[in-house]
């Protein structure tokens, strides 16, 4: 009976102790730093990249020589970075004379442990403000970093539904309510129509989980298993009866581990000449 009790005891401690880690370790992987808002933002995340053609009216809203140029494409991607000029990037702008890309600009930079989503105050829909992306020369010849800014306010008739044929998903012209770019502080700000901020949902859950990579989860696999293995394993050797070392599941395996690892490296980096003489190998 006391045998019984006291193995209670330390079988409870080693499943708290396991059920710490987990949750640990599902945690690191779950917490999500991008997009925390109360509005619904999934559309907008789930594609590569949401581009639209801006074709300037007296030079407005594009970048660079537009002589050579006849229109330029924007490219933005939410929680995920894009390639621009070689970096990691949320957004950038590409001039194009209608068949070759002429010039390229990094509109904002990347960075994946700041949330670029805020909610504007009064319930009136949310802004993205990305960290800032490359240099650029000002109307006034002095060079400033460039900066994107957009505003997503409620309008019921843009859904922004990403493309079901993983192709380029396109802006709607009229999800684009005004662009404006300060040639000054060389600053965008964008503001479009989005009918996910018209309704403030709360998250689910599920949402977080589907966006594990298939790796995290064999991860989190790996590690559950190997908990439950550990603690099966001590609650059935405590049950027989087992203590101290003895508790842990095939303990010579474990306790030997080290020994067997050093000795793979000594075999491998030798070429398979040397052989380790280990305390194990003397007793024999
Ligand atoms: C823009 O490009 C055209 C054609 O290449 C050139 O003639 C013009 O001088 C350029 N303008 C500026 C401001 O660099
Ligand atoms: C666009 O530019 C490329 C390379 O500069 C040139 O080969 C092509 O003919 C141009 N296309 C148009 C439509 O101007
Ligand atoms: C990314 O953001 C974090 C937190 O604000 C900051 O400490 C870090 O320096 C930033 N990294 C880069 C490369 O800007
Ligand atoms: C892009 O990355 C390169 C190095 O890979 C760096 O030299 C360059 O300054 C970066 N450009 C921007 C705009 O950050
Ligand atoms: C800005 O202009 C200066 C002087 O004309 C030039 O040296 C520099 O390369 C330009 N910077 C960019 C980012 O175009
Ligand atoms: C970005 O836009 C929002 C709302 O339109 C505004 O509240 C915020 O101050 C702007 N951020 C910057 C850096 O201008
Ligand atoms: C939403 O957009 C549609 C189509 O552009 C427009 O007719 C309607 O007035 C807009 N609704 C609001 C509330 O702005
Ligand atoms: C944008 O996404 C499309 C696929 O939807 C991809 O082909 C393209 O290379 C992406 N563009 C950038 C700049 O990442």
């Amino acid at each position: 009976m006391a045998n019984l009790a006291g193995c209670q005891r330390s079988s409870t401690v080693w499943l708290g102790i396991g059920s710490c880690f987990l949750l640990l370790i599902v945690g690191s992987y779950c917490a999500e730093t991008c997009g925390k808002t109360v509005y619904d933002i999934n559309n907008l995340r789930t594609t590569s990249n949401w581009t639209f053609n801006w074709t300037p009216t007296e030079g407005a809203g594009c970048l660079g020589n537009l002589s050579e140029a006849k229109y330029c494409t924007f490219f933005i991607s939410f929680c995920h970075p894009l390639k621009c000029t070689g970096n990691d990037s949320n957004a950038c702008l590409v001039n194009s004379n209608g068949s070759t890309p002429t010039a390229e600009y990094m509109l904002a930079g990347y960075n994946n442990s700041q949330d670029p989503f805020k909610d504007r105050n009064g319930g009136d829909g949310f802004y993205v403000e990305f960290p800032k992306g490359g240099k650029y020369n000002t109307s006034k010849g002095s060079e400033c970093d460039l900066m994107l800014n957009l505003t997503f306010t409620c309008n019921v008739s843009y859904q922004w539904t990403p493309p079901h044929d993983s192709g380029q998903a396109v802006i709607d012209n009229g999800a684009i309510k005004s662009l404006l770019y300060d040639t000054e502080r060389c600053k965008y700000a964008i503001e479009f129509l989005y009918a996910g901020a018209c309704s403030q949902v709360v998250p689910l859950p599920s949402e977080t989980i589907n966006q594990l990579s298939t790796g995290s989860i064999l991860l989190i696999i790996f590690f559950v298993a190997l908990s439950l293995y550990f603690a099966i394993g001590m609650i059935i050797n405590c049950v027989q009866g087992r203590r101290g070392k003895e508790l842990v599941p095939h303990n010579e395996f474990w306790l030997n581990l080290p020994e067997y690892i050093t000795e793979g490296f000594v075999f491998t980096f030798s070429c398979g000449r040397a052989q380790y003489v280990g305390k194990s190998y003397e007793s024999i």
